[in-house]
C-alpha cells in the first residue's frame, strides 16, 4: 500500500497494541521499517502479539495502564532508555460497555472516562514532554470513535471520545510550535476483537445500518493511521478522520 521504507528508523508507541485495530497498525509500521513499543495491561496477550509480530520487524513490549499516571511514567522512562527518542504516538487503548444512560452508575460513567479520555491524556502527557517537545517533533494519532451525531448507547464513551476529539483540535494549535501534528480517527464498526465484549444481540444486523453494507477491517483503521502518522500528512493537524462506510450520515443501531 505505501512503498517499503516509510517508517524506517522511526520509532512509534501503540497503546492497546496487542490487539485488534492496534495490532494491525503495529504489523504495518512494523513491515515499513518502524520500530514498535506495544503496550496494554495484560501480559499474556503482550506476549502473544510480539512472539507473532516479530517476523515483521523490531517489536517490543511494555506492561501499562493508561488509567495509572506512574506506570505511564515508567513506560516512557523505558522508551528513553530503550531507543532514547520516538517519533510516533498511536493512542489506541480503550473500551466501553453498551447501556442505556440511565442505567449507567456515576462509577461506571467515571471508569469508561477515566480510561478512553484520562488515559489517552496521561499517554500523551508524558510522551509530549519527554519526547515530541524537547525534540521538536512527533506525530500523534488518536483513536476515537464515532460519535458524530452523539452515541446513543454508549453515553460515556460518547462524551469521553469527544473530549478526545476537542483535545486533538486544542494540541494541534497549541503544539505546532513544536513541529507536532495530532490529528483523531473515528471508526465505525469495524470487524474485531472489540467486537467480542458487546453481546449478539447489539451485533446483530449491524452491517444494515452502514451504507456500505458491511463492517470496516482493522488493515483499512491501520492504512489511514499510517497515512495520518507519515510525511504525507505533514500539512494535516487538528483533524478528525471518519472512517465508517458513511453510517454517520445514515444508519441507526439503537432503536429508541
Ligand atoms: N472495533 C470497533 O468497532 C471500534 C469502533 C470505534 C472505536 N473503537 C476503539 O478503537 C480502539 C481499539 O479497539 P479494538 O476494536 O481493536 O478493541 P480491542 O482489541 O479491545 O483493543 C483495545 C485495546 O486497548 C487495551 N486497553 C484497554 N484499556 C486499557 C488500559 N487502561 N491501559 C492499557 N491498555 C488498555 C486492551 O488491552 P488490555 O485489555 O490488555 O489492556 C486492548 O488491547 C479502542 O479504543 C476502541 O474503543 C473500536
Amino acid at each position: 500500500m505505501y512503498s517499503s521504507g516509510l517508517f524506517k528508523d522511526k520509532i512509534a508507541l501503540v497503546t492497546g497494541g496487542g490487539s485488534g485495530i492496534g495490532y494491525s497498525i503495529t504489523k504495518q509500521l512494523l513491515e515499513l521499517g518502524a520500530s514498535v513499543i506495544i503496550t496494554s495491561r495484560k501480559e499474556e496477550k503482550l506476549i502473544k502479539a510480539q512472539q507473532e509480530l516479530s517476523q515483521f520487524g523490531n517489536v517490543q513490549y511494555f506492561v501499562c495502564d493508561i488509567r495509572l499516571p506512574e506506570n505511564v511514567e515508567a513506560l516512557v522512562s523505558s522508551i528513553k532508555e530503550k531507543y532514547s527518542r520516538l517519533d510516533i504516538l498511536v493512542n489506541n487503548a480503550g473500551g466501553q460497555f453498551p447501556s442505556a444512560a440511565e442505567n449507567i452508575s456515576p462509577k461506571g460513567f467515571s471508569a469508561v472516562v477515566n480510561n478512553n479520555l484520562n488515559g489517552t491524556w496521561n499517554v500523551t502527557y508524558y510522551v509530549a514532554n519527554t519526547f515530541f517537545i524537547p525534540q521538536k517533533s512527533g506525530n500523534i494519532v488518536n483513536i476515537i470513535a464515532n460519535v458524530f451525531r452523539g452515541f446513543p448507547g454508549m453515553v460515556h464513551t460518547g462524551a469521553a471520545r469527544a473530549g478526545v476529539d476537542n483535545l486533538t483540535k486544542t494540541l494541534a494549535v497549541e503544539w505546532a510550535k513544536y513541529n507536532i501534528n495530532i490529528n483523531a480517527i473515528a471508526p465505525g464498526f469495524i470487524q474485531s476483537s472489540g467486537m467480542d465484549n458487546y453481546p449478539p444481540e447489539f451485533k446483530a444486523g449491524m452491517e444494515d445500518t452502514v451504507p456500505a453494507k458491511r463492517l470496516g477491517t482493522t488493515d483499512e483503521v491501520a492504512y489511514l493511521t499510517l497515512f495520518l502518522a507519515g510525511p504525507m500528512a505533514a500539512y494535516i493537524t487538528g483533524e478528525t478522520v471518519y472512517i465508517d462506510g458513511g453510517q454517520r450520515l445514515w444508519g441507526d443501531l439503537f432503536k429508541l
